[in-house]
């Protein structure tokens, strides 16, 4: 069994502390996904947990074990880089069976595990070309081919996809989910790309200046983020966000004002210690919102401005409004909506769907969540 655990890790290099104590247990058999920033020290906690950096201070445990002072090939893990790493004077199958034969396996043994590696990943048909005689996804499956022949307990995955072309991708991204899915190994995943990361993850681990700032279910993070970097960094486009003060405090929720707004409106978080006076950001999704003016219920709530942007995919247009305070919200609204630059807008949507954060940055968490979300939480929860 192969859980991984790291307990107060800490990575600096120089006086520039990287990896700022980081506590993560992932359980064996999951597909844990890290995001973050350009910078954030993805890479780093990878090459910590694969051995190729040291940590500064800290435990990291494999399948329960202490590997600090393991070297790579003695922790049970395979990397896959970005750059595939191939050798290109070998063959596919050359390169596949690389690391075997310098183990000195029997020669029979290699050939087994190679053509099983093929066959999983096919590509029996391309195991006598060479590298440069591959696309980017077949070389990439090559890449992975050399981490499966490995037999690892966890594999550690480095951006992988982000050099093929987005058709690519996609298939590749499904045949990774499927890998997954028929290996039972544990996985750890970089990505920058948030479909993947929503799709391929058991949890999500978010990053920022090496430091989690949230961890749990793909669904959790969109629902229930826990402040306003996560909230603003899962979901694309990004969460708009609008400056409130506190109008009234009650057991339901906040009650919330601002110009833009114009007027008060309840919103059903947990007040916590919430203040009358309090400054704070307001959150709504781009999908959570749609034209037209508010009702007279409750349950709506507007904004008013000039449209300054509007993107048509298809499918879905962007629109970008500014408010008469200055204030950006953008908008995902259905590809046929009649709509152009320069003229007036409203936009409405509902205080279930609105998020608040704290001039600390920290949620106020929400009461009405859609039952998706708690279907998607960790069954401790
Ligand atoms: N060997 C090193 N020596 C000094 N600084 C390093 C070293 N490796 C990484 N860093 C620094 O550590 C920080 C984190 O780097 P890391 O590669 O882990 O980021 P990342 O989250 O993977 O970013 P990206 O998304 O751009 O790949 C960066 O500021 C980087 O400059
Ligand atoms: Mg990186």
């Amino acid at each position: 069994m192969a859980s991984v655990e790291l307990k107060s890790l800490r990575k600096s290099f120089g006086t520039h502390d990287i990896i700022k104590g980081v506590d993560l247990r992932i359980e064996h058999g999951e597909f844990v996904v890290f995001v973050g920033p350009s910078g954030c020290g993805k890479s780093t906690l990878l090459r910590l947990i694969a051995g190729l950096e040291s940590a500064t201070s800290g435990t990291l445990l494999i399948g329960e074990k202490p590997v600090n002072d393991l070297p790579p090939k003695d922790r049970g893990i395979a990397m896959v880089f970005q750059s595939y790493a191939l050798f290109p004077h070998l063959t596919v199958y050359e390169n596949v069976a690389f690391g075997l034969n310098l183990a000195g396996a029997p020669k029979a043994e290699v050939d087994q595990k190679v053509r099983q590696a093929a066959q999983i990943l096919k590509m029996e048909h391309l195991l006598a070309r060479k590298p440069k005689e591959l696309s980017g996804g077949q070389r990439q499956r090559v890449a992975i081919g050399r981490a499966i022949v490995r037999n690892p307990e966890v594999f550690l995955f480095d951006e992988p996809l982000s050099n093929l072309d987005a058709a690519l991708r996609v298939n590749t991204r499904a045949e990774i989910a499927k890998l997954h899915r028929d290996l039972g190994a544990t996985m750890i995943y970089v990505t920058h790309d948030q479909v993947e990361a929503m799709t391929l993850a058991d949890r999500i681990v978010v990053l920022e200046a090496g430091v989690v700032r949230q961890y749990g279910r793909p669904l959790e993070l969109y629902h229930l983020p826990q402040n306003q970097f996560v909230a603003g960094f899962i979901g694309s486009p990004k969460m708009n966000f609008l400056p409130v003060r506190v109008a009234d405090v009650d057991a339901q929720g906040l009650t919330v004002e601002s110009v833009d707004l114009g007027g008060a409106h309840h919103i059903p978080v947990q007040p916590g210690s919430a203040r009358i006076g309090d400054p704070m950001a307001l959150g709504i999704r781009p999908e959570h919102i749609a034209p037209g003016a508010a009702t007279a219920s409750a349950s709506s709530m507007a904004i008013s401005g000039a449209v300054g942007l509007v993107e048509r995919l298809g499918h879905e247009t962007f629109v970008e409004l500014t408010t008469a305070s200055g204030q950006a919200v953008t908008a995902l609204v259905g590809g046929n909506t009649l709509v152009e630059i320069g003229q007036a807008m409203s936009l409405r949507f509902a205080p279930d769907d609105c998020h608040l954060f704290a001039a600390d940055g920290q949620a106020c968490p929400r009461t009405r969540v859609p039952e998706i979300a708690r279907l998607h939480l960790p069954l401790a929860a």
